[in-house]
């Protein structure tokens, strides 16, 4: 079978690439944006890799005319970016930030001019300082501030961006409160159950004000005008034994507190019997206001799914799941296991049992450290191989292709990332990019997945 090509693939569909604030537009404290949770955090010592900060990143913030046109020179039509809430609102509320609207201005036309159709999240993780000082996501408040930027944002840039979404993955804001492995740090189950609660009501709040804004759009799905939706991450527990009732149990548990305490009170409404009786005996219940799954649970446009992988749950220890007996052995040098069916297993998963009954974009996909040292090339320049990162996305293009066949309304896929960047507490040591990024000096390499892209998307 000839191998696929973007021609293969509906007619109006999005290719573009994934980013976020924090992660690639460096300037951290440059014309007036306030600080945000990573700021701080990253400079806990032993919280990030190395002590890195995302204060430079890929210096986006300057650079972004010469990082968006190579994306359009790769082929691809759209870019998925997230605003700085801080950069807008330094305090998080109230005063605004001129300089910051400015620069958002500004990417925003290189884009339209480039041929690129924005794509924009509102939340990527980084809450303003001031917020996380006033109780963050713990804060009910949290509902006001974000629908008071949201607004803003809508009414300032609703002409120009087709697309929104409220919030990247809300199961980062539970491990920021509930396991303090991310920003800001904090540790109590209570706490995280209560800032996904509170972040959901945020969502539904922003997406009331949106209709306030734009009028009613559902079921009218149309890229010229603005859509609303959320992005949410399925990695879906597999029990690596199906026949084993504790691996059973185990994933089955992971599935209703990770993906399904989000889709379920979005898509359908209410969180799952399941998932209510584990906070009640994990005294970890948030506060659930009346009206709150009514407010959660608004029409939406269109559907952001992150899909990178499956997880393998067992009883057993982790390095004997990565056997054949167990998963099947099929695990790049990278340590992640090569299961390219997740994405197709995700879509009808989310379309099939979640209650997704709206065109599904694929938000992020990728890999990381799959790139072997720099070497010459044969004209001279500079290569970077990294083989297993196109293996990977052949896969993933692959099963994303016979879940389209199948049916599913999928109107793009957005790989993840452009250019090796601040990957959270890993900072620099864990490399996404398609572009090889050398922080801080002027040399950016395609690697081989650049080449395998821009092949890809030739003549779509
Ligand atoms: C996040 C990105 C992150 C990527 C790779 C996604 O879950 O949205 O911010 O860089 O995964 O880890």
């Amino acid at each position: 079978m000839a191998e696929l090509t973007a021609k293969d693939f509906p007619e109006g569909f999005k290719w573009g690439i994934a980013t976020s604030a924090a992660q690639i537009e460096g300037a951290a404290f440059e014309d007036g944006k306030g600080a945000e949770i990573w700021d701080v955090f990253s400079r806990i010592p032993g919280k990030t890799f190395s002590g890195q900060t995302p204060d430079l990143a890929c210096d986006y913030y300057h650079k972004y005319p010469e990082q968006l046109k190579m994306m359009r020179e790769l082929g691809f039509n759209s870019h998925r970016f997230s605003f700085s809430w801080a950069r807008i609102f330094p305090d998080g509320t109230g005063r605004v930030n001129q300089k910051g609207v400015d620069f958002y201005k500004r990417a925003i036309d290189e884009m339209l001019k480039l041929g690129l159709m924005p794509n924009a999240t509102l939340y990527h993780w980084d809450l303003p300082q001031e917020l996380e000082y006033r109780g963050g996501f713990l804060n009910r408040d949290i509902v006001s501030w974000f629908t008071e930027y949201a607004g803003f944002m809508f009414e300032t840039f609703g002409d120009v961006v087709p697309m929104w979404a409220t919030f990247n993955e809300p199961i980062a804001t539970y491990v920021g409160y509930a396991l303090g492995a991310f920003a800001p740090g904090r540790k109590l189950e209570k706490y995280g159950r209560q800032a996904n609660h509170n972040l959901l009501c945020a969502h539904g709040s922003a997406v009331k004000r949106f209709r306030e804004i734009f009028g009613e759009r559902r079921d009218k799905f149309d890229m010229a005008g603005p859509n609303a939706g959320i992005v949410v991450d399925v990695w879906h527990h597999h029990p690596a034994r199906p026949d084993d009732p504790g691996d059973c149990a185990i994933a089955e548990l992971e599935n209703e507190k990770a993906y399904r305490s989000y889709l379920h009170p979005i898509f359908k409404g209410g969180y799952t019997g399941a998932l209510l009786k584990y906070m009640a005996d994990n005294d970890c219940m948030p506060d659930i206001l009346p009206g709150d799954f009514e407010l959660i649970r608004q029409p939406l446009d269109f559907f952001g799914l992150n899909c990178y992988n499956r997880v393998v749950d067992s009883t057993e220890p982790a390095d004997i799941r990565k056997t054949v007996e167990f998963a099947g052995g099929n695990y790049m040098d990278n340590g992640a296991e090569f299961y390219p069916r997740a994405i197709y297993e995700a879509l009808h998963n989310v379309t099939e049992n979640m209650g997704v009954n709206v065109p599904v974009f694929i938000t992020e996909n990728g890999t990381y450290n799959c790139e072997e040292a720099v070497v010459a090339c044969p004209d001279g320049g500079q290569c970077v191989h990294d083989v297993t990162r196109v293996k990977y996305f052949r896969g993933f293009l692959d099963w994303l292709h016979r879940a389209i066949t199948d049916g599913i309304d999928v109107r793009g896929y957005y790989l993840w990332t452009l250019l090796d960047n601040f990957e959270w507490t890993a900072g620099n040591s864990m490399r996404f990019g398609i572009v090889n990024t050398d922080y801080g000096a002027e040399n950016c390499i395609p690697k081989d997945s650049a080449y395998f892209w821009k092949d890809f998307l030739k003549n779509s």
